[in-house]
């Protein structure tokens, strides 16, 4: 909340690519040549490695990076059992699955002095964390900056901002992040969120599984959708604080605490390839139809975490970003649907073309594996009868958590006073046009 924070936050430079070995150093020397684990790494630094995939994993997946730091992670006290808050994790077995079409307003406001962590409200999710298999859908509502650190082994955290900008302090150095933008912090890295407006609100899918990566492109060819020269990762940056520091480690579920004696976030230099980073949503290459019909929105990928089959993922994360719409004798709104993924879809900006309202910045809505969703009313009946000339959407930002399970929510968003109790409402007045020919 700091004018400070903000000049910091928006005189950052940083490092373009993705998935490609990164390194920066903070101070000259620091970062070792040639080896990654000298006899005595420079400046009296400890070297360490952060691995975020198996040791063996292919070369196209495997996420490791190189620290040299202060002090060594291995460092610290014993950590404790605190309260998770309204954090919760998977298996999600507080409810039963769902199949009906669900919708929330925007949290309400926080109680003053909350921090992005004590914000932190999970929707719910589906796989187990300990199997490292699903996600979680939680949303955030902050009005304090962060003065502790938190690390997630759980899974990678992709933020994605709805109101209010963020400055992300990481162990590898410093990302700001902006409605519009997203920020990923990858399994088990420390961090710290200092806000840069009086709140803070949006949504972090919490990904247990494969890493999120790009999509592969097929026939769209070497270029197109997000742009890897688009990831922003962080050029190193470090704090020499001694003193108490308190550390909270998300682990199988629970949050627990440590208090150090130092910051952890004092990486002086590193190198590798599990990294954090931003990219802004409006620079993602929008795909689609020159000629007739919708495609899919799987065209709006912007990552994606695998599994074991191909093509099904675990989670993707897909943006409905500005774009044209031209296709002829189309009804250019997202179609009527049913889907064996799971859909969680939220709105950082404006308004998304399937809704006429109710769909608002920083609510969501759910439609799980089979739910039968689509255009509302209004909306249909305006794409149906509109004159179809090129249009601009330029008006909103939405994006979507697709998942390969559904999504079982927690008793607190199936009983929230933000769930909408009639969304069902808005295909009521659909009305029967069927005329046989006779
Ligand atoms: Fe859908």
């Amino acid at each position: 909340m700091s004018a400070d924070a903000r000049k910091t936050a928006e005189g950052l430079s940083y490092l373009s690519g993705f998935g490609n070995e990164h390194s920066s150093e903070a101070v000259p020397g620091a970062l070792p040549e040639g080896r990654n684990s000298p006899q005595r790494a420079p400046l009296g630094l400890y070297a360490e490695q952060l691995s975020g995939s198996a040791f063996t994993e292919p070369r196209a997946h495997n996420r490791r990076s190189w620290l040299y730091r202060i002090r060594p992670s291995a460092q610290h006290p014993a950590f404790t059992r605190t309260g998770n808050g309204a954090i919760r994790t998977a298996p999600f077995t507080e409810t039963v699955p769902d199949p009906n079409r669900l919708r929330w307003n925007p949290l309400p406001d926080p109680a003053p002095g909350t921090d992005f962590l004590a914000g932190l409200w999970t929707l719910g999710g589906n796989g187990d964390a300990t199997q490292r298999a699903g996600m979680a859908v939680h949303l955030y509502h902050a009005n304090a900056s962060m003065e502790r650190v938190f690390s997630d082994a759980d899974g990678e955290l992709l933020i994605v901002p709805e109101r209010g900008g963020l400055l992300l302090r990481t162990e590898f150095g410093l990302l700001h992040v902006e409605p519009g933008h997203i920020a990923l912090i990858p399994r088990g890295v420390r961090f710290r969120v200092e806000l840069l407006d009086d709140s803070a609100r949006g949504y972090v899918c919490e990904n247990y599984g494969a890493p999120f990566q790009l999509p592969d492109l097929g026939p769209i060819g070497a270029n197109g959708l997000a742009n890897a020269r688009d990831f922003k990762a962080p050029v190193a940056a470090y704090e020499e604080t001694e003193g108490p520091v308190e550390v909270v480690n998300k682990f199988c579920g629970n949050l627990w605490t440590a208090t150090y004696g130092h910051s952890p976030l004092d990486v002086v230099a590193w190198h590798g390839t599990h990294v954090p980073y931003v990219y802004d949503l409006r620079r993602f290459n929008v795909i689609g139809t020159i000629s007739y019909d919708h495609p899919d929105p799987s065209i709006f990928t912007v990552l994606t975490s695998p599994t074991d089959t191909p093509g099904l993922a675990g989670v993707d994360f897909v943006v409905f970003a500005p774009r044209w719409l031209v296709g002829e004798d189309t009804f250019r709104p997202p179609y009527f649907h049913r889907n064996v993924m799971s859909e969680y879809m939220g709105l950082v900006e404006g308004a998304y073309d399937a809704k006429a309202e109710g769909f608002v910045p920083g609510g969501g809505s759910l439609h799980n594996m089979m739910s039968a969703h689509g255009p509302d009313r209004e909306t249909f009946d305006r794409a149906s009868a509109a004159e179809l000339k090129p249009q601009k959407i330029d008006d909103g930002l939405a994006f979507m958590f697709e998942t390969r399970w559904p999504v079982t929510l927690t008793p607190q968003a199936a009983g929230a006073e933000h769930l909408q109790r009639r969304y069902d409402d808005v295909w009521d007045g659909l009305e029967r046009h069927f005329r046989p020919l006779r």
